[in-house]
């Protein structure tokens, strides 16, 4: 379906709208406080971790790191290590990086290319790159070791467009269908031509929700970036999107019409983009953790990753049309410097609010109705687990499931 005239209209219409109002819509009704206990709780971190995080489809990589067979990268946002690699066919596959033997890591690196065999350091079993068990050293000692059964153990590992999703959980649903919701307003556009133009990750001190809550809302942008975003988007349009799988976006105006980023001028738009990707910025949440604001010329998209109940990690990631041969733009590090600035004044107050959360004066959470999606993420965080796993306290009660379009 992708951004047809009508969605074009009909979003264009919800931001006057928005824009008009003054006070939220009738029938809107004030949404309960959000437990403390969700972001302080270390058994409810652990919950989420196991029942969610490695439940649930994650961005993990880009075919630009994957050029030949061979190509891997150790993905470490898992429950352990995962060994991403391209076959001999083409193909991508995600796998436990836990040799069958005595479980010694087979691959030591976190990124390079695998020879033919990979060849497990501890006492030699070699593996082909379809993660198959190939030999064992000495097996003159092995007596009806079924080799068929002792290679790597997969992961589910799944592409939407260039980018390289995986999923530890076997028997979840296809990734298109987790997608859906969100990728139907994304088809007009060329995703698969989306090249990596560059990948920063780092540490941040604090709970992964702060993060991923901070890049939900625009309601702290006159405050943490008045002389950034809250420069170029009029905050008074933005819509709030909610879809099915918790995925959802704002949408904020351009203050100025035909606004172009100085930024981006003379680099390649994406094919197909419209009055939403040129007028507007669209940020699409891709449930749980990543942030897709498309802008024709490209996107910067942020993932944020539990580490430690008071620890994440995030990644910057930016993927751009197809500049051709040779290096990429010079301005390039301009627009990354840019946003970077951005993420920095998130993260100076990211941080000391790790321990201010902490403290007895933080009892629970009262969002607005612009910050709606954020309650929405955490409902949908809820039914993944099994609400019936959660402790009555830290549970948030079904409210939105009227607004999910
Ligand atoms: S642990 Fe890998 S060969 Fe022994
Ligand atoms: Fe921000």
């Amino acid at each position: 379906m992708g951004l047809t005239n009508d969605i074009v209209e009909n979003w264009t219409a919800r931001v006057e709208t928005e824009r008009q109002r003054t006070s939220p819509p009738d029938g809107f009704r004030p949404l309960p406080d959000i437990p403390a206990g969700r972001y302080i709780d270390p058994a409810h971190f652990e919950l989420e971790k196991t029942a969610m995080w490695q439940k649930t489809w994650l961005y993990a990589a880009h075919i630009d790191q994957f050029p030949e067979p061979g190509s891997f990268v150790m993905w470490r946002h898992g429950s352990a290590p995962i060994l991403i690699m391209r076959g001999d066919d083409g193909e991508l596959r995600a796998f436990y990086n836990t040799c069958r033997h005595r479980g010694a890591p087979v691959v030591r690196s976190a990124t390079g290319k695998a020879g033919a065999v990979l060849v497990c350091g501890y006492h030699g079993w070699s593996h082909d790159r379809q993660g198959k068990l190939r030999a064992v050293s000495d097996p003159r000692d092995w007596q009806d070791l079924d080799r068929n059964c002792r290679g790597l153990i997969a992961v589910r590992c799944e592409r939407f467009g260039n980018w390289i999703f995986v999923c530890e959980k076997l028997d979840v649903e296809p990734l298109a269908d987790f997608l859906a919701p969100v990728s139907r307003f994304l088809t007009h556009l060329p995703l698969m031509q989306l090249r990596l133009v560059n990948r920063r990750e780092f540490d941040v001190n604090c709970n992964v929700k702060v993060l991923i809550e901070n890049f939900l809302e625009a309601y702290h942008f006159k405050l943490l970036h008045p002389n950034t975003t809250e420069r170029i988007f009029d905050n008074k349009g933005t819509s709030v999107h909610l879809w099915d799988n918790g995925h959802s976006m704002m949408l904020s105006p351009n203050r100025r019409k035909s606004w172009v980023d100085p930024g981006t001028v003379g680099m390649p738009e994406m094919a197909g983009s419209t009055a939403i990707e040129r007028d507007y910025n669209p940020s699409y949440c891709f449930s749980p953790n990543l942030i897709v604001p498309i802008a024709p010329t490209g996107m910067p998209c942020v993932a944020m990753w539990p580490k430690t109940i008071r620890t994440s990690a995030l990644e910057v990631l930016w993927f751009a049309p197809d500049w051709g041969g040779g290096e990429r733009d010079p301005l390039w590090e301009t627009r990354i410097a840019n946003f970077d600035r951005i993420v920095d004044e998130d993260i100076q107050l990211a941080e000391p609010m790790q321990e201010t959360i902490e403290s007895r004066g933080f009892v629970g959470i009262p969002l607005n109705y612009q910050e709606r999606r954020i309650y929405h993420w955490h409902e949908a965080v809820d039914r993944k687990i099994g609400a019936e796993q959660i402790s009555p306290a830290l549970r948030v009660t079904p409210s939105l499931r009227d607004e999910v379009e």
